[in-house]
């Protein structure tokens, strides 16, 4: 493969690097140059993605002026996947098409069947491109058969600073067609001086000047090797089960899905049986604000399927099995003591 890549600030700019030479492919095989002619009169794109793909992809397709009502977000099965079905039926209504895929999903590490999904985009002639800002890692561990077919895509975006763990400001965006990233990305200017072949970082990545991302990207890379890339997704995925499956053990909190990688989501029940939903969603902020106060670990909330829930997400090489015991044990007290301070007022 001779795809090109580019290190830019995060995952959201690996998006738009990606996507920009997504835009300027679709619109060269209309006959349309993007970059001379921006999209005044210009052919239209649809973006078909996911209805759990993460919010850095509508921002990139508005900052790359395909505007947000571009985009056709589809409804995916019980188990927040894209179905081939669907978007086959997407795809059969024509238009130079940008199909956005998951690998994974924040909320429960969904990750789109791509061996299926990739080849039907195909044969409609789409671009395809894949969120693995965290879950595309996942590919040199022992999950690995969870992400077959990735490799069909025509662009990818990652992050260093997620699982790899390098300091932050470390995206990644690998591009399968290197003319068409080149074309989207490149500028000339009499002052900049590019002797012979030498690569110059302007002409992939967004921004004019920029540190010395990759360095620590080698660095990371150098230290763990495969093996210890392997061995830190590997890790991370069996503390997430095992919190998973700790908090649900606990009483007051229902596993509402279980890690495919390194997320999950707990529910945590209101102790009055007759509470509202909003009633319902307050006690889960409740018990999310108390676990994070009392800071053995951080959590954040999310909504899955219409109802408030808690993220566990598991993603710092530093994180232990002891940590997760800590966790667990923090957790137990503080919900016994959210429960038992709970007072329920209902009318006789
Ligand atoms: C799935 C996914 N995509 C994209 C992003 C955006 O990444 P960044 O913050 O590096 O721009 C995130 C960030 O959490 C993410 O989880």
């Amino acid at each position: 493969m001779n795809s090109s890549f580019a290190f830019t600030t995060g995952c959201q700019m690996a998006h738009v690097t990606c996507l920009a030479a997504a835009r300027h492919s679709i619109l060269r095989d209309v006959g349309w140059d993007v970059e001379a002619d921006g999209l005044q009169g210009a052919p239209s794109i649809r973006v078909i993605t996911s209805e759990h793909c993460h919010g850095s992809i509508e921002r990139a397709v508005r900052f790359l002026g395909l505007g947000k009502n571009s985009i056709v977000a589809l409804a995916t099965g019980a188990d927040a996947r894209v179905r081939p079905d669907t978007l086959e039926a997407s795809l059969a209504q024509g238009e130079p098409t940008l199909v956005v895929l998951d690998a994974a999903d924040l909320n429960v590490g969904a990750i789109d069947p791509f061996d299926e999904l990739i080849p039907i985009a195909k044969a409609h002639g789409a671009w395809v491109h894949v969120d693995g800002a965290f879950g595309l890692w996942a590919r040199a561990s022992k999950h690995a058969p969870r992400l077959a077919g990735v490799e069909l895509a025509d662009s990818w975006a990652t992050d260093a600073h997620k699982w790899l763990n390098t300091p932050k400001d470390n995206g990644i965006a690998i591009i399968r067609d290197s003319s068409a990233h080149r074309a989207a990305m490149s500028v000339s200017a009499a002052y900049l001086s590019s002797p012979g072949e030498v690569r110059d970082q302007i002409d992939w990545t967004p921004d004019w000047t920029r540190r010395a991302r990759g360095f620590a990207v080698y660095a990371a890379i150098r230290e763990l090797g495969r093996d210890g890339i392997a061995d830190l997704v590997e890790r991370c995925c069996r503390f997430a089960e095992e919190l998973a499956n700790g908090f649900a053990s606990i009483p007051g909190v229902e596993l509402v899905a279980a890690p495919t990688l390194n997320q999950a989501l707990v529910r945590f029940i209101h102790p009055d049986p007759c509470a509202s939903v909003n009633e319902q969603d307050g006690w889960n902020d409740k018990i999310i604000d108390a676990l994070n106060r009392e800071g053995t670990a951080f959590f954040s909330g999310s909504r899955w399927s219409g109802l408030r829930v808690m993220r566990i997400s598991v993603v710092n090489w530093q994180t232990t099995s002891d940590d997760v015991v800590k966790t667990l044990e923090a957790a137990e007290r503080v919900i016994e003591t959210e429960r038992g301070n709970a007072i329920v007022l209902r009318p006789v």
